[in-house]
């Protein structure tokens, strides 16, 4: 089987287009209140506000959480957000003066071997705003935003909001490998080797391929070994049981600590 080869690069739009100003069709948001969404690499005062939203969802440590954000950039991953602005504006085509607010964050990253698909994680809502339809306009303008950029796909995995994104019009997919770091100093073969399960083991396995441990110290005056794994890609190759069903309630699919995922998709 050939071996995937990397992402390719994808033409990015220009500084104009990099924040969305939200437009219909969506549900109406609150008279006076405008939504954008807006690369956090634009918006860097917004980092703290951004780590605390995560945060409050997903308990990772607040450092690790600044230092993968203070990684966002137009040549991904873009971690996206979605703020709501009030105040008055002359026009539609005028920016709103009053103050922002973060409602939302998505991040997208770009996906092994399939140059017009983006991976869409870290999905979330600010507690109190959930409920009154922020989470429909962060995806519609995660969509647009990719859009617009040339990728036709969203794919993301989800352990339990399989029914929300069901219902914003993503299906049930097939595992892939998202590059959370594409660094250009990383060769094409080492993402080869990074990017396909080795071995009869791993087609076997109900487990996901993720890159190998570095390695044990080598013996006394042994060869030197070989460099570690790169820490920037991780991989989401997560391998289906044979015949087991994929539906909404059910999936064959597990993530890397053995809980079901279910992978989903959307053309956009
Ligand atoms: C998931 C999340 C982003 C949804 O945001 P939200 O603002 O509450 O969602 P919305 O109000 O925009 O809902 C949009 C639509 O989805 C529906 N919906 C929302 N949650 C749903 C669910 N769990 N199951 C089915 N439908 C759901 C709503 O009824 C609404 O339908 P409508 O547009 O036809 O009226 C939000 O709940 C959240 O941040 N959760 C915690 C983080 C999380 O779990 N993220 C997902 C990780 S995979």
């Amino acid at each position: 089987m050939p071996l995937p080869s990397p992402v390719p690069p994808v033409p990015l739009s220009g500084p104009a287009a990099a924040v969305t100003s939200l437009a219909r069709p969506g549900p109406p948001a609150p008279s006076g209140e405008e939504l954008t969404l807006v690369p956090l690499h634009q918006r860097p005062e917004l980092l703290e506000a951004c780590a605390e939203l995560l945060g409050e969802e997903w308990g990772k440590s607040r450092a690790s959480r600044l230092h993968s954000l203070q990684r966002s950039s137009d040549a991904f991953p873009a971690c996206l957000l979605l703020l709501r602005s009030r105040g008055p504006s002359d026009s539609p085509a005028t920016p709103r003066q009053g103050p922002c607010e973060l409602v939302g964050h998505v991040r997208l990253s770009r996906v092994l071997s399939r140059p017009h698909d983006l991976f869409v994680e870290s999905v979330v809502v600010a507690r109190a705003l959930r409920g009154r339809g922020y989470g429909r306009r962060l995806m519609e303008a995660a969509e647009q935003w990719a859009r617009a950029r040339g990728f036709r796909c969203l794919r993301l995995t989800t352990h339990d909001k399989q029914h929300f994104y069901a219902h914003l019009g993503y299906v049930l997919g097939e595992p892939v490998q998202s590059v959370a770091f594409l660094s250009p100093a990383i060769s094409s073969e080492v993402l080869r080797l990074f990017s396909a399960p080795s071995g009869a083991a791993a087609a076997t396995s109900t487990r996901p391929w993720v890159p190998a441990v570095p390695p044990p110290p080598p013996p006394p005056l042994a060869v030197p070994p070989p460099p570690p794994p790169p820490t920037v890609i991780w991989a989401r190759g997560v391998l289906a049981e044979g015949g087991e069903q994929q539906s909404l309630l059910q999936t064959p699919h597990r993530d890397a600590k053995g809980l079901p995922i279910f992978w989903m998709k959307k053309d956009i």
